[in-house]
């Protein structure tokens, strides 16, 4: 993809990539994603916004070679999806001024080898001139590793966001416009990086309400030409009470776990809960994430492996611990064949879930009559916490 102009002076750079599936080894693409960076030409000096991922490092640099002066480059987040290009920046810049955090300065020696006294560390609230343009720095760590920043250029509103109100979204749209098509990867995107932060990204929202913003440029996905939505849905994400909703993830090995949550989303579903089950061998990891975003419970459900719980709900308890939802009640059903300690070693793995447990329904074998009335009463009892809630959108 070439550079695209957005507004006078301001160029769209970095790289679609239309064919990744998987990020970290964990977060699956549906969509691909995109590393938007951005090349600011001010009547005096030039800055670029970020880097791109270095598998494309080569585009970047075909995009830069008509530029004749780049006198910053500023990093906002020293993740190597966005800096990792910055050496080759470098090379082909050799007196360009890095401007960072200051927490990132010793991360940008550690991740990307470029010594710390090449590093201009700034304030929140720092300005740097471009001539006709000023930019002001706004510091927002944990959005979503420690040391990420927010660029302001004040003239033109424009506020440059790196992953925070991002989507993984490959797309020649530039702009995300009223955000009907952005807006469930927005979510995604929230769900898996940004909710474990929920309660930091509270204050930033607050920090950045006194700032005129007509454009929102991230580093993933289209930009935000209409931001008013996506500032109102990450207001929504972060503040709203959970919703009516029961996730159930789950595996079953002989059919006894799996006829359990059978039961359990029908009788959920009697008393007006709303309830999705994920089957973890089989679900887009992503889509549970969406919906732990709402969910008010969480009930696991798992056949019993060498005493504990399936590694499948290994991995789902722990991830669901670990984005720290706003679930407020959980439970562990499921089935074992000799002896187990499943319910008790799932719990051990949510030790970041602030939820009140149900006691945990388990049966010998195949569900009896008397299981099916367990969880009945699991269902009675969550109907009665979620009958004040909304069952959302
Ligand atoms: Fe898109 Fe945290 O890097």
């Amino acid at each position: 993809m070439n550079a695209r102009e957005i507004r006078p002076g301001i160029w769209w750079m970095g790289a679609i990539d239309w064919e990744r599936r998987m990020f970290d080894e964990l977060i699956p693409l549906p969509d691909g994603t995109s590393y938007n960076a951005y090349l600011l030409r001010g009547s005096e000096k030039s800055a670029l916004i970020d880097t791109a991922d270095p598998s494309f490092r080569e585009e970047l640099l075909a995009q830069l070679a008509d530029v004749e002066h780049l006198e910053y480059l500023i990093l906002q987040h020293i993740e190597q999806d966005h800096s990792g290009s910055a050496p080759d920046v470098l090379e082909r810049f050799p007196d360009v001024q890095i401007v960072s955090s200051p927490k990132a300065a010793p991360m940008i020696a550690d991740h990307l080898g470029i010594p710390e006294d090449r590093v201009l560390t700034v304030e929140n609230g720092d300005t740097l001139s471009l001539g006709d343009w000023t930019l002001e720095f706004i510091l927002a760590p944990w959005v979503h590793w420690p040391e990420t920043m927010l660029t302001y250029l004040r003239e033109e509103e424009v506020l440059f966001t790196c992953d925070l109100f991002g989507s993984h979204l490959a797309t020649d749209e530039l702009f995300s416009g009223d955000g009907a098509d952005v807006c469930s990867p927005a979510k995604r995107y929230y769900a898996e990086i940004m909710m474990p932060f929920a309660s930091l990204i509270k204050g930033h929202l607050g920090k950045l309400e006194p700032y005129a913003v007509s454009l929102i440029a991230p580093s993933h996905g289209p930009l935000h030409d209409q931001p008013e939505w996506i500032l109102e849905a990450y207001r929504h994400w972060v503040n709203d009470p959970p919703k009516n909703l029961v996730l159930v993830p789950y595996t079953s090995m002989h059919g006894s776990t799996g006829r359990m949550v059978h039961h359990l989303t029908a009788a959920l579903n009697d008393r007006g809960v709303g309830v999705r089950p994920f089957h973890m061998s089989k679900t887009d990891l992503g889509e549970y994430a969406i919906h732990l975003v709402d969910a008010a419970t969480v009930v696991f459900a798992t056949p019993t492996v060498l005493v504990g719980p399936h590694p499948s709900i290994v991995f789902a308890a722990y991830l669901t611990s670990a984005l720290r939802p706003k679930v407020k009640h959980a439970a562990v059903i499921g089935s074992y064949g000799w002896a187990g300690k499943a319910a008790e070693r799932t719990q051990e793995l949510c030790g970041a879930l602030k939820a009140e447990w149900y006691e945990p329904v388990f049966t010998q074998g195949l569900p009896t009559q008397k299981t099916f009335a367990a969880l009945d009463r699991l269902a009675d009892a969550i109907a009665a916490h979620h009958q004040t809630l909304d069952r959302g959108g």
